[in-house]
């Protein structure tokens, strides 16, 4: 921590991530208020958007946390102002679900256990790269859950919100797998010993239920063959790994060590 010195330009692809979250911002008020705006009180949905919001509201906190430690530790001056962007975006995100259940409920339903864990697991993590890889996996299953409700809880208004929300998570999955593959984030991942890549990568499917998702959505949308959402969840994570291990010199034993261990079945 400290000063990070400035060495790269902030010209190019890092100005794109920077300009095209200026381009997204808006108020979680007033986007609450148009999502509010859609809801029939009789909509069977309702209490369901409730504890989806509230849940949100906390996840998007552990997203703000991980966010604001990852600012932090960046060794990378450039990767600092992006970091502000998305440290940014994340207080937006928790603040119009807060807006919006408090609308639908009266209050914010407080956070499930595993929200809790989650946060204190990430945090708790020894090394920056590993928890940098951790977030952006997560922010990859959370972009990719988000997909669905759009499709699945249009009647509620609801819908509304995770698209505008679901834009910048793909920003800061982009931006993670950028840092991580390309960017000043490199070498701490080519570091990483093998064991703590593979530790991170567990933490965060302990953390995504893909069971839980896929039954869902599918009950949402009826038309969706049960197991879809999930297959499809699994093979965007898989690309997401495999970019991963493509910059390090044990790609192959990370491959094979996966095969036979299969994190994800
Ligand atoms: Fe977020
Ligand atoms: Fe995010």
């Amino acid at each position: 921590m400290g000063l990070a010195v400035y060495s790269e330009t902030v010209e190019g692809t890092n100005e794109r991530f920077i300009e095209d979250a200026r381009r997204s911002t808006w108020s979680p008020r007033d986007v609450a208020e148009r999502a509010l705006a859609k809801i029939d009180r009789n909509d069977p949905l309702l209490e369901l958007t409730w504890n989806l919001a509230s849940g949100s509201v906390y996840v998007e906190q552990v997203g703000l946390e991980a966010a604001s430690v990852i600012l932090t530790e960046s060794p990378d001056a450039v990767a600092k102002l992006i970091g502000a962007t998305a440290v940014g975006d994340e207080g937006r995100h928790s603040s119009v679900f807060a807006h919006y259940a408090e609308r639908v409920g009266g209050a914010v339903a407080p956070p499930a256990e595993p929200i809790v864990d989650l946060s204190g697991g990430l945090l708790a993590m020894e090394y920056p790269a590993a928890r940098m890889l951790a977030h952006t996996l997560l922010e990859g299953f959370a972009a990719d859950e988000f997909f669905w409700f759009i499709r699945g809880l249009r009647s509620t208004g609801l819908a509304d919100i995770y698209r505008l929300v679901r834009r910048d998570e793909s920003r800061h999955v982009g931006l993670g797998m950028y840092y991580a593959t390309r960017g000043g984030g490199l070498r701490g991942v080519r570091e990483l010993e093998p064991e703590d890549l593979l530790a991170a990568e567990e933490f965060v499917v302990r953390y995504s239920d893909l069971d839980s998702i896929d039954g869902l959505v599918t009950r949402l949308l009826p038309g969706l063959e049960p197991g879809h959402v999930r297959r499809w969840m699994r093979h965007r994570h898989e690309k997401r790994m495999s970019m991963i291990f493509n910059v390090r010199d044990d790609r192959a034993d990370l491959v094979r060590h996966r095969a036979r261990h299969p994190v994800l079945s």
